[in-house]
């Protein structure tokens, strides 16, 4: 497939076979011809990576098409195990783009170090007295990592808290930190391992947690879209949507699935690129819930034209240098093959996959239901599962969905009738 202009609208990118797909990935991304190929993760990297070591698991990867964000042309590594996912945010995406793709905000690259003080007495005297000290404070923070400084990160701020528990009243220190391109845990660790001396002296209390908060909501990354009505069936479907949208607005059983939709998109690009889907998942659901309900992680209303507006606000401590994603093979190639210059571009383009994904399975649900899109796929493996080979996987089933009835026996009666 040759094409002149970089576009990441590649149609029937799901019908060519997989070398075929893997070459256009390189002529996108500027791979040299087996760099995609020799990434794999060896034994011995593996070793390295974590403890007792016996092996290494393998998931799919795919490659969501469609996306224009900020005017930039981006083809999505995603790495999961449930069908759909891909071919859901490829199709939003491409609705997406109509009305000029995914438009994204992010603030700066700032974390969140917490520093826990115990025993304290007169709390809100100590408390002052604290952010007295702040520049000092700052200070000896900073000479912790010269280069993060060096690169315009380091810590910016400090802010004290008074809690009280059930073991009484305590004093929680945060360290803003600036973290740049890294994820950041490391930086922040160290700065509030390094502080917890200091601010014993300062309070005269005991420090116990030293450990920066997943709770990421001074890194905030913000992504917009406009979905075309007429593409999408017309105001009466915009309607529907909206109506699915709002029980996610007010019911937190509802929104649980609802914001499950939109991690189905981040956590395999965050899976991908070596990133660590744990902070991110339970940054985003704190989050969610920070106005003392647990809600969506996205808004949608309609413009004055009756298109669909939709926006996600997610916190996104994610990072491009360090950590798992500079160790890891193919992590390594999912950044080239997303061609990111910063943890702020990736963010950008995490935050519109999340977007597009929860676009995608609202409108589904709100239409035609999602088990017609995971029918198609799921039939496959039941084709194979009853023992189907080569031309013979996609005859069983075409013929499983085609009648409404993907089982295991009727693959295996279909099986049996071709052959
Ligand atoms: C399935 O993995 C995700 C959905 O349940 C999300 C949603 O209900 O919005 C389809």
């Amino acid at each position: 497939m040759v094409q002149n202009k970089k576009t990441s609208k590649i149609s029937g990118f799901y019908k060519l076979p997989v070398e075929k797909r893997i070459e256009i990935v390189n002529n996108f991304s500027n791979l040299d011809k087996n760099e995609f190929q020799n990434s794999n993760l060896d034994i011995q990297t593996a070793d390295r990576m974590i403890e007792n070591v016996i092996g290494t698991l393998k998931l799919p990867l795919g490659i969501a098409v469609n996306f224009l964000i900020n005017d930039k042309e981006y083809i999505l590594p995603m790495a999961t195990e449930e069908s759909s996912v891909v071919a859901a945010a490829s199709n939003a995406a491409k609705i997406a783009r109509i009305k000029g793709g995914f438009k994204t905000e992010a603030s700066d690259p700032l974390m969140i170090g917490q520093i826990q003080l115990l025993d304290v007495s007169d709390v809100a005297g100590k408390a002052k007295k604290i952010l007295d000290h702040k520049k000092d404070l700052l200070k000896l923070a900073n000479n912790q990592d010269k280069i993060l400084v060096k690169l315009g990160g380091g810590a910016k701020d400090l802010e004290v808290r008074i809690l009280d528990s059930p073991i009484g009243k305590m004093i929680v220190t945060h360290i803003i930190v600036d973290v740049r391109d890294a994820m950041g845990a490391n930086a922040v660790n160290t700065m509030c391992e390094a502080l917890a001396p200091e601010l014993e002296k300062i309070s005269g209390g005991r420090v116990r947690l030293r450990i920066l908060s997943n709770l990421a909501d001074k890194r905030i990354v913000k992504a917009k879209a406009v979905f075309d009505k007429e593409k999408m069936g017309g105001d009466k479907i915009v309607d529907a949507f909206l109506e699915s949208y709002n029980l996610a607005v007010i019911d937190p059983y509802r929104a649980a699935t609802h914001n499950k939709g939109i991690m189905n998109g981040i956590d395999s690009l965050i899976i991908a690129t070596g990133n660590d889907f744990r902070a991110i998942e339970s940054g985003a659901h704190a989050y969610a819930a920070r106005n003392g309900q647990y809600t969506s992680l996205t808004k949608y209303w309609k413009d004055k034209n009756g298109d669909l507006v939709g926006e996600i606000e997610i916190p996104l401590a994610i990072g491009i240098v360090g950590g798992a994603g500079n160790i890891h093979p193919k992590a390594k190639i999912c950044k080239k093959i997303l061609g990111i210059k910063s943890a702020k571009e990736l963010s950008e383009i995490i935050a519109s996959l999340g977007l597009a994904q929860n676009f995608a399975a609202v409108f589904a649900l709100s239409t035609v239901g999602i088990q017609k899109g995971h029918m198609s796929l799921h039939a496959k493996n039941i084709a194979v599962m009853a023992g189907a080979k080569d031309e013979m996987i996609d005859k069983v089933a075409n013929k499983l969905v085609k009648e409404g009835n993907v089982k295991l026996d009727r693959a295996k009666e279909i099986l049996k009738e071709l052959k």
